[in-house]
């Protein structure tokens, strides 16, 4: 739940109301314009969505130079953006030959891996000249190399579970999974910030899907009980099976689950838990472990863990870890298993390879010293945001921290000056946010330096000046002054 000062939401909801009048304006004169033109294409029906396609010409399209902007290196502190230029207003953007160096306050590079390691990349090299970038067949053919067998165990050993199975690819190890383990006649409960790829895994599964408020386990225990005491829709029988689905550092708003009260209500309530921890696998706990270690949950009491090797690993994939049982089900049944190619062995070799550097079995101390890294990289710089006046949203220890902006303005306002700066950031609005929560979001990387991190500071401060978004004072007193001039927004 987060609080809008009045007034920020009415000029946020004033500015997309002008945005929208307008388009429709343009869009009205269009119509006739074509109507008048009659197309060859008439009778059929369009292909792209009405109000998407709206959105998209009307409103993205003024800002697109903002997303998508090509970079001509590795992910690293620093990273070369590619510079664009437009003939049209930036409906069309052309790439042109020189980049600017910039901060890389944008990727989920949390322990440095995506760049050149001094470990991982000898071996990556050698794995792709041993087994080829692509094993060119799904796992059950001819698609499980050495590497893919290593890479389970070492997973499995890594987040603290009898087994894994690995995917080539995140979102569709959550898309493609809970359609298998669930089915008609379960109930899916799914925290309502969960990523797309599980709303889509939930939707493609067939369940029944309900939905609690982010983060709420009281909201959990609430919709639980009423679910349990229902059924099944029209026959009311007891539900085959529950599970709840929920992610260990929830990527767009950079908190932490409140994992040990959920798992006392699942427990409580014998529901299944399902935990996406594509953001805390790596960047937290004391060995990186993820949200468990950082909480103090035994891992026995989460009954799947799922993750991705796209954030902490610097490679690509995903992974499910659970019991010997689970996990031997999903081999024989998993569609993304039987009928995809398997993961890159380069990309195999890479998470091996940054595990074994975290866990120091590469024999030097780096993974310890990147660990401790990320967490005070976090902390400091969050904590110098707040001082500064941002409403920085999420949990300490946290490597993800989004910075309100509200208003649809001020989102290519700061995106581009932060550029201008040499800082790159991300920003992120409607749909992937609500339409008045338009925040820029920093992923903060143990790659940074201490100069970086104060280079970032001044950069984002002064441009928080410039496009005013310093909605919090620093002072307490005011603060709570403050929220009285607020309304909730979830
Ligand atoms: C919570 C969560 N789950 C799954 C994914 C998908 O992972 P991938 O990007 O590796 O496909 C993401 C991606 O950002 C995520 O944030
Ligand atoms: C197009 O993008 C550039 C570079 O990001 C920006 O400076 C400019 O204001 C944009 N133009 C319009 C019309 O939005």
């Amino acid at each position: 739940m987060i609080t809008v000062p009045y007034l920020t939401a009415l000029t946020t909801y004033f500015s997309y109301g002008l945005l929208f009048a307008f388009g429709q304006f343009r869009d009205f004169f269009r119509k006739i314009f074509d109507w008048w033109h009659a197309s060859n294409l008439q009778g059929y029906a369009p292909i792209c969505l009405g109000l998407e396609d709206f959105y998209i010409r009307r409103l993205y399209l003024r800002i697109q130079d903002c997303f998508g902007r090509p970079i001509a290196s590795a992910p690293d502190a620093w990273f070369d953006v590619v510079e664009r230029l437009s003939n049209d207003n930036n409906k069309t953007l052309k790439r042109t030959t020189k980049i600017s160096r910039c901060l890389n306050l944008g990727s989920y590079n949390y322990l440095g891996f995506a760049a050149a390691d001094e470990y991982c990349t000898p071996r990556v090299i050698d794995s792709l000249k041993k087994f080829s970038p692509s094993t060119c067949s799904a796992r059950v053919d001819g698609g499980t190399t050495t590497l893919h067998e290593q890479l389970e165990e070492c997973v499995a050993d890594f987040v603290g579970k009898p087994a894994a199975i690995v995917f080539g690819m995140g979102y569709v190890t959550n898309s493609a999974i809970l359609p298998v383990i669930m089915g008609k006649g379960g109930l899916i409960i799914s925290d309502s910030l969960n990523h797309n790829s599980i709303v889509n895994g939930a939707r493609g599964s067939g369940a029944t899907i309900r939905v609690f408020q982010h983060n709420m386990p009281s909201h959990l225990e609430k919709v639980l009980r009423e679910q349990i005491a229902e059924g099944q829709p029209r026959t009311h029988r007891p539900w085959k099976k529950i599970i709840v689905v929920v992610e260990g550092i929830y990527s767009m708003e950079g908190e932490l689950c409140k994992l040990p009260e959920i798992v006392a209500i699942c427990k409580k309530y014998k529901a299944y838990i399902y935990l996406d921890e594509a953001h805390s696998i790596g960047a937290v706990g004391k060995t990186g472990r993820g949200v468990c270690e950082l909480l103090g949950v035994d891992t026995a009491d989460v009954d799947v863990m799922m993750g991705t090797f796209t954030k902490s690993f610097g490679s690509c994939g995903g992974y499910i870890a659970g019991s010997k049982e689970l996990i031997k089900f999903l081999k024989y049944t998993c569609p993304a298993h039987l009928y995809a190619t398997s993961i890159s062995p380069p990309a195999a070799e890479q998470i091996i390879s940054a595990i074994k550097v975290i866990l120091g079995e590469d024999g030097s101390s780096r993974g310890a010293q990147k660990l401790a890294r990320i967490r005070e990289n976090s902390n400091f710089f969050r904590s110098e945001l707040q001082k500064m006046g941002f409403e920085v949203l999420g949990d300490n220890d946290s490597p993800v921290m989004p910075i309100m902006l509200y208003n649809p303005a001020k989102i290519p306002a700061f995106s581009r000056e932060c550029l201008n700066q040499n800082v790159a950031v991300v920003t992120v609005a409607f749909p992937a946010t609500p339409l008045l929560l338009a925040r820029a979001r920093i992923c903060i990387s143990a790659s940074h330096t201490k100069e970086d991190l104060l280079k970032a500071l001044e950069v984002i401060s002064r441009v928080g000046d410039m496009v005013g978004i310093k909605y919090f004072p620093a002072e307490p007193m005011k603060q709570q002054q403050q929220e009285e001039g607020r309304i909730k927004v979830e």
